[in-house]
């Protein structure tokens, strides 16, 4: 479908960012859309849903719900790491919870049937003399999985584009800068409930235009040049540098300040003062509420104390900024007082530019469009 159908009340949503008009309102509230998206992007893109340091041992594992879906990680005897989806193929119970480990297999508490690490069915009580009964075809069902950088990717598409073709040098430009992320480990975990559509919140995150005005404490930690970023098929990322003289913890004249997109909804940050990664992941629930999933990384022994002041900078000043704005303009997008409006785009895609946010919106319409040309 040409996306020259994507019609709001002002105007045509084009290809070019700076002559384009925005999303219509309607893409961040109406309930067929968000069908849509959940088929069309959560069920076919690839999902973060941790890091390899999560899984020491042969039997560690975690669960995550991935747009809706329950999903079970766990390190192998092989020490392979695999993604199944976490429900017994007996009548469909949950197989496991939260985070720990298990010793030879994954028992179900409902009946008992028992797998193995690699997912195989080991045991099934009581079926030994059931007609044709064969363990071998009921075997967790094991879902594509990608690790770079050490971070951990699932897919809930068995015929899912392979994961190197998407991300191209993405884990590249994380390592780069942060070589030793294969052995950083978890500091901090949170969730926050919000109250706006999924991608209210990666907007948020695709521009800097915001941050000087939104952020008075966060735009004094770096300086605002406004470099153009590096923009991949499935990605950008942003290098900024720290400014002298910031008052909340000690920084570098040059130290980075890294930000980078992945579609559809991971947002990454690297902020000076320590080598850290702050990952948030927006999964929707339902049209006009998110779930904002953040873990904050940072290099493997000691802390070092600038790590807890970035958390509180993150977690307490400008995430908690970003959650009233976001939810405010969930309010404003979904009254009858704004339908679209202009990109504030440049053509050098500066971090300042909403450049990547027309990005964005293209990607989501390639694959959602609604077509009625509806003003
Ligand atoms: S549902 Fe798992 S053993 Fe019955
Ligand atoms: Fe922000």
């Amino acid at each position: 479908m040409s996306l020259d159908s994507i019609r709001g009340e002002r105007g045509l949503f084009t290809d070019r960012a700076t002559t384009s008009y925005t999303l219509p309102s309607r893409y961040y509230t109406d309930d067929d859309i968000h069908q849509r998206e959940l088929r069309n992007i959560f069920q076919k893109s690839w999902a973060y849903v941790g890091h390899v340091t999560d899984l020491e041992e042969r039997g560690s594992y975690f669960v995550d719900d991935v747009a809706g879906q329950p999903i079970l990680v766990i390190k192998g005897k092989d020490d392979g790491i695999r993604a199944f989806f976490n429900v017994c193929q007996h009548r469909g119970h949950e197989l496991l919870c939260g985070r720990g480990k298990v010793r030879a297999g994954i028992t179900c508490p409902y009946h008992g049937w028992t797998y193995g690490l690699d997912g195989a069915l080991l045991a099934a009580r009581l079926t030994n003399k059931l007609p044709g009964f064969d363990k071998a075809a009921f075997s967790l069902s094991e879902l594509p999985l990608a690790i770079t950088a050490g971070l951990i990717f699932v897919n809930l598409d068995r015929s899912a584009a392979p994961f190197e073709e998407e991300a191209e040098n993405f884990g590249e430009s994380i390592q780069k800068h942060l070589p030793n992320i294969p052995e950083f480990i978890a500091r901090y975990r949170f969730t926050f409930d919000i109250a706006a559509n999924w991608k209210v919140v990666v907007d948020n995150f695709s521009e800097g235009y915001h941050i000087p005005v939104a952020h008075p404490e966060l735009s004094t930690l770096y300086s605002h040049r406004g470099e153009p970023g590096t923009i991949g098929r499935r990605y950008a990322f942003y290098h900024n540098t720290a400014r002298p003289g910031y008052k909340g913890f000690e920084t570098h004249p040059g130290e980075p300040y890294l930000s980078w997109t992945f579609w559809p909804n991971l947002c990454m940050l690297s902020l000076p003062g320590s080598k850290n990664l702050i990952v948030l992941r927006m999964s929707p629930n339902g049209s006009v509420r998110c779930q904002e999933r953040v873990d904050i990384y940072s290099a493997a022994g000691p802390l070092e104390p600038n790590v807890d002041k970035i958390k509180h900078l993150f977690a307490d000043v400008f995430n908690k900024e970003d959650i009233a704005i976001v939810e405010s303009v969930q309010r404003g997008v979904s009254s009858l007082g704004y339908d679209q409006s202009r990109y504030v785009a440049d053509e050098a895609e500066s971090w300042f530019s909403e450049t990547a946010l027309h990005r964005f919106h293209r990607q989501v319409l390639e694959v959602v469009a609604d077509g009625t040309g509806k003003g």
